[in-house]
């Protein structure tokens, strides 16, 4: 998204959380960290006299989707969402559906199992609830700070993940579950793949439900929003 609107001459800005220590750099100028609520939002709107807003953050980034509403509601600034589709289980796939992380804790009530658990940094001490696991947690920087998890292996690797890494992963480590979101798209959907191949079962933490919002799936309907033709 940030490259077609790049090459298309228009004047943007992409705006990163501050999450993940050495964030991808964009072909946008680029501001890192939160605006402070929606209020905040809408301040800056004004402030650069924003016309356009596109909210591409993740699907369970669900309070700075809610942020671009009430901002866009407040300035008359319009937004639209840019989501990748969620994946769908195929009839091969042994998928657990649960609406959310403490129900996926829930959900790996029993023996202990080597647990992938793919669902970033934020909310891995709930999984201090089930600590006869052994949890192999994949992420984006290596922890400041260990887990509270009683036994793990943390592997650091970023995205987009291939089939043959992830059937590695999965071999070596031994996996015997994966938790993790519905994150759709391309670039994380190897693990899915791999687990189909293996035999793997799934807990799966479906998207959080938002308002309802204009949201498209494509770079182009963007810009033919943005162009005005939508
Ligand atoms: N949640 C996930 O599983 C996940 C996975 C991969 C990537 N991400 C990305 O990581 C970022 C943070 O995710 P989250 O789940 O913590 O979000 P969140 O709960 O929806 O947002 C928490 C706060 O972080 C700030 N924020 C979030 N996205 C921002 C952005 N693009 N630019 C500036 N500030 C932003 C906002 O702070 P203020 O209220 O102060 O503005 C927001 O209120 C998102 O941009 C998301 O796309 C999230």
């Amino acid at each position: 998204m940030a490259s077609a609107v790049s090459q298309r001459g228009f004047s943007a800005m992409f705006s990163y959380a501050g999450r993940v220590n050495a964030p991808k750099a964009q072909p946008l100028p680029t501001r890192v960290g939160g605006f402070g609520g929606a209020d905040g939002l809408a301040a800056f709107i004004t402030q650069q006299r924003i016309t356009h807003i596109i909210d591409a953050t993740h699907p369970f980034a669900t309070q700075m989707s809610r942020n671009v509403l009430a901002a866009a509601q407040q300035t008359g600034v319009p937004a639209i969402a840019l989501t990748r589709p969620a994946w769908v289980p195929t009839t091969h796939d042994n998928w657990q559906h649960v609406a959310s992380v403490e129900e996926a804790v829930n959900a790996l009530e029993g023996p202990p199992h080597r647990v992938l658990l793919a669902i970033g940094r934020m909310h891995l001490a709930a999984f201090s609830a089930q600590p006869q696991h052994h949890y192999v947690l994949r992420l984006v920087d290596q922890p400041t700070a260990p887990p509270p998890l009683a036994r793990f292996t943390t592997t650091v690797d970023r995205g987009p993940f291939t089939l043959e890494g992830d059937l590695a992963l999965l071999k070596t480590q031994r996996i015997e579950r994966i938790v993790c979101k519905n994150a759709g798209g391309e670039g994380a959907v190897s693990k899915l793949d791999a687990a189909r191949a293996l035999g793997v079962p799934v807990i799966m933490i479906d998207r959080p439900a938002l308002p309802a919002r204009h949201e498209v799936h494509s770079v182009d309907e963007v810009l033919a929003w943005l162009n005005g033709r939508s």
